[in-house]
């Protein structure tokens, strides 16, 4: 079953196998295995150190595995140390000597170097599928929501008022960056590591850039002691899953917050929460909360990987074989929380009459009645101090700033006309803010084209 039992006369010890071992976790690389192989094959002919016979051999028997293990009828069994050993040792069963000279010119550290990236790109390709339609969902709320009025926060204090399509905006533009991160990242470690051997390359006449072409790579890593050991795609794609998962995890907790019976800004779908053993009347956000939850899990990995790989020499180390469960596990993570946040986000329903009439509480226009008054030459710090102890007045009466009567107005400034009410309204308030990326309706307009464009064509 092993590779390389030539130089030992004792068995492995059966704990040190199974501690050695990544079979159970590395099986998830057998397509990215045998597409590797395949093309090494090809490589190998092409530069004649194999016949065609062999090479055709080779592909017939990998194409053959990799269809059995597909149908069920190989299984991936864990007495191999690794799915490189696993693919190896059923080729030669299947085809003879001539798999036999598949290993020639490569090492399994070039290899699973080569394994980890193929997969990675793939991955990278799905996340970005799935972040996208998370996208379409932000948009679709955008579109129908550009007057839906409330509150903006700072400190989780009423601020300014908003909307909500420009709240759901602002998750837009963080999903986009997410995206070009990934692209990024897949556009650096697109240099194919095969060829680079066990660390110092090999004597055999390789044609590294046919190898990487055929593979689908810009081209060869340059340098065969990286491409063995080069791991920082992972950490770049680890930091990047974090960031994706501080999103997830922001829009979680403002979930959770809209949902509470304090606020009532959204109804989850039934089919999005949950309930209570104990308590008849609960229905719980538990989906944002694992979605918050799990951000650690994610954080964990790039801090695991970040620690594992400092300390090593160059080149391969075997502690990098950690690099593969964590990264596994933080993809099929974020993967999921992404599919799970956007249908509980689809499935939402927005009480928007709540919102607005919280939009209306809070002396949320209290900028807004201060602006009003530097637009009738005051200057600012005055006005702010005016409107300050108005909104004390407010607070004594337990009323809005715009249920204030004119007298009380004017008795603090006679600047103050009938015109006030208007310029403090929610409507006035939102609309006028009509710079590049601010909530009114002008500006948010153009967003929501720039928006459709990008949807369009990225
Ligand atoms: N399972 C190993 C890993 O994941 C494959 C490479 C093994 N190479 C070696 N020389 N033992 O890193």
């Amino acid at each position: 079953m092993k590779l390389w039992g030539g130089r030992f006369t004792k068995e492995t010890n059966q704990l040190v196998h199974n501690f050695n071992a990544s079979i159970s976790f590395d099986r998830k690389l057998f397509r990215q295995d045998i597409e590797g192989s395949i093309a090494h094959a090809t490589m190998l002919e092409k530069q004649r150190i194999i016949s065609k016979e062999e090479k055709d051999l080779i592909i017939k028997g990998l194409t053959s595995i990799k269809e059995d293990i597909l149908n069920g009828s190989l299984e991936i069994s864990h007495e191999y140390e690794d799915i490189h050993s696993f693919v190896e040792s059923h080729l030669i069963k299947r085809i003879g000597d001539a798999g036999k000279k598949l290993h020639t010119g490569r090492s399994r550290n070039d290899q699973v170097a080569l394994d980890m990236k193929l997969y990675i790109r793939d991955e990278i390709s799905e996340l970005d599928d799935l972040i996208k339609d998370f996208m379409l969902t932000c948009h679709k709320i955008m579109k129908v929501n550009i007057q839906t009025y409330m509150p903006g926060f700072t400190h989780l204090q009423k601020a300014q008022p908003v909307t909500l399509s420009h709240h759901m905006g602002a998750y837009f533009e963080m999903f986009k960056r997410d995206r070009e991160r990934l692209a990024d990242i897949k556009k650096r470690m697109n240099k194919s590591p095969l060829g680079s051997g066990a660390l110092a390359g090999t004597t055999y006449p390789l044609d590294r850039e046919y190898s990487a072409h055929l593979l689908g790579f810009d081209g060869p890593t340059l340098n065969s002691m990286d491409g063995v050991s080069d791991r920082d795609y992972l950490v770049e794609l680890l930091s990047a899953l974090s960031t994706i998962m501080m999103h997830l995890s922001r829009l979680s907790e403002e979930i959770i917050i809209w949902n509470s019976n304090e606020y009532r800004f959204i109804e989850l779908d039934d089919s999005y929460s949950t309930g209570s053993s104990i308590m008849p009347q609960k229905k719980n956000p538990d989906i944002a909360e694992l979605v918050r939850g799990k951000t650690g899990r994610v954080y964990g990995a790039l801090i695991s990987l970040l620690t594992t790989m400092k300390g090593l020499p160059l080149a391969y180390n075997k502690d990098m074989q950690e690099d593969k469960e964590l990264t596994f596990d933080a993809i099929d993570t974020v993967k999921g929380c992404l599919a799970l946040s956007n249908n509980m986000l689809s499935s939402m329903k927005f009480n928007k009459e709540v919102m607005e009439d919280s939009a209306t509480k809070g002396f949320i226009n209290a900028t807004d009645a201060a602006d009003y008054l530097v637009n009738k030459g005051v200057p600012f710090r005055d006005a702010h101090s005016i409107i300050g102890s108005l909104v004390l007045t407010c607070i004594e009466k337990n009323i809005p700033l715009d249920k204030l009567s004119l007298e009380n107005y004017k008795a603090i400034s006679p600047v103050f006309e009938d015109d006030i009410y208007e310029a403090i309204s929610l409507t006035t308030c939102v609309n006028k803010r009509n710079t590049i990326g601010a909530p009114g309706k002008e500006a948010m307009e153009k967003i929501l084209e720039l928006n459709e464009a990008y949807l369009k064509s990225n």
